[in-house]
């Protein structure tokens, strides 16, 4: 059986959150038994926004910690920084020139980003998806679990990669990668809101656990959560129709593997507070471990960067095979 190569990545913005756990990192580590596996720090992306230096390089750590925490495994899978293997900037460079102005014209992630700001945004920002495009294709990766908001950009790789071998006669150069998105938790909404994404930009701490939260905040930001004043619904359906409520079941099934009808046949009918109480032990068992572990890791800058060195010389063996064919392809002198 021909192994699937997967490979995604996570910008070091700040403190992660349960929405990346569950939409995206909790599957990098299921992925890795089965497949060939590259998880990368994108600090490249990040810069698309500015970002103090110091800033930067503590929060592309923690990024690599929370990789370690959350079970990935650096002899199983490659754990690297994006910008220290030069091919991703190199074969942006020659998807930008195939990708199509009206294509980036229409991520959605661009506008909300720059909002009423687009003029004074940076390029690099209206850019982004192509070196995320890069990012996927330089490993010719086939499987790329994210979030549900990262759909679009993979739809966009996807495009590049068909324009890219038919502008250039290179039938199936680079295969078309399939996003690995789960259903229910692939948009863990705020804890204060339930019809806007749970984020690392959202001003209120309260509306979103940190995977470096400990077992006190978890309880108190869980207490706080928004839900309903009626007791707990009885169905799938009229759960759907409450935001709050419902982003709360889906984390709830997220954390304990427990399906939602599941979790309505134990607190059907009571008040929302032994729900929360229970939301809280299950948070508490599966995401304070993780908090505890990044801490410890980030006390140990010397073993972070040696897996990042170890990371950075198989991602960048792998790279160079790829770029050099591309390069062949486009026509440049060896
Ligand atoms: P980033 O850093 O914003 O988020 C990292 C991952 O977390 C997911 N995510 C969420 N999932 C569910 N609910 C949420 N509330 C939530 N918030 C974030 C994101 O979908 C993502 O999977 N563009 C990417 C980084 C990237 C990348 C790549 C991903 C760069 N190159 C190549 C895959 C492949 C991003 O901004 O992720």
């Amino acid at each position: 059986m021909i192994k699937k190569t997967v490979l995604s990545g996570v910008q070091p913005t700040g403190d992660l959150h349960l929405g990346n756990y569950l939409g995206a990192i909790k599957n990098f580590a299921k992925m890795q038994n089965e497949n060939e596996c590259l998880f990368c720090i994108v600090d490249l992306h990040a810069i698309t926004v500015f970002q103090k230096s110091e800033e930067l390089r503590n929060n592309t750590y923690e990024v690599t910690a929370a990789y370690l925490a959350s079970g990935i495994d650096p002899k199983k899978s490659v754990i690297f920084n994006q910008s220290q293997v030069s091919g991703h900037a190199e074969l942006a460079w020659v998807l930008n020139c195939v990708c199509r102005m009206g294509w980036l014209n229409r991520m959605t992630q661009f506008k909300e980003k720059s909002g009423k700001n687009s003029e004074n945004v940076s390029s690099g920002l209206f850019t982004y998806p192509t070196l995320m495009a890069a990012d996927i294709l330089l490993y010719k990766a086939t499987h790329v679990p994210v979030g549900s908001d990262q759909k679009q950009h993979l739809e966009l790789t996807r495009d590049i990669a068909q324009k890219f071998n038919n502008d250039y006669e290179s039938q199936d150069f680079f295969p078309l990668p399939e996003p690995y998105i789960e259903k229910e938790i692939s948009r863990v909404m705020s804890l204060r809101d339930g019809t806007s994404k749970m984020s690392k930009s959202d001003i209120s701490d309260y509306s979103r656990i940190n995977l470096i939260d400990d077992k006190d905040t978890i309880i108190k930001k869980i207490k706080k959560s928004k839900t309903a004043d009626t007791p707990v619904p009885s169905s799938i359906e009229t759960i759907s129709d409450m935001p709050e409520v419902n982003n709360l079941f889906n984390i709830f099934s997220g954390v304990t593997s427990m399906s939602k009808n599941e979790i309505i046949s134990i607190y059907e009918g009571q008040n929302f507070s032994n729900f929360k109480n229970d939301l809280s032990d299950a948070l508490i068992e599966k995401i304070a471990p993780i908090g505890i572990e990044i801490k410890k890791l980030m006390n140990d800058k010397k073993y972070l960067n040696q897996v990042l060195q170890e990371g950075k010389e198989k991602a960048r063996k792998k790279s160079e095979l790829v770029l050099k064919d591309v390069y062949d392809i486009v026509g440049f002198v060896k």
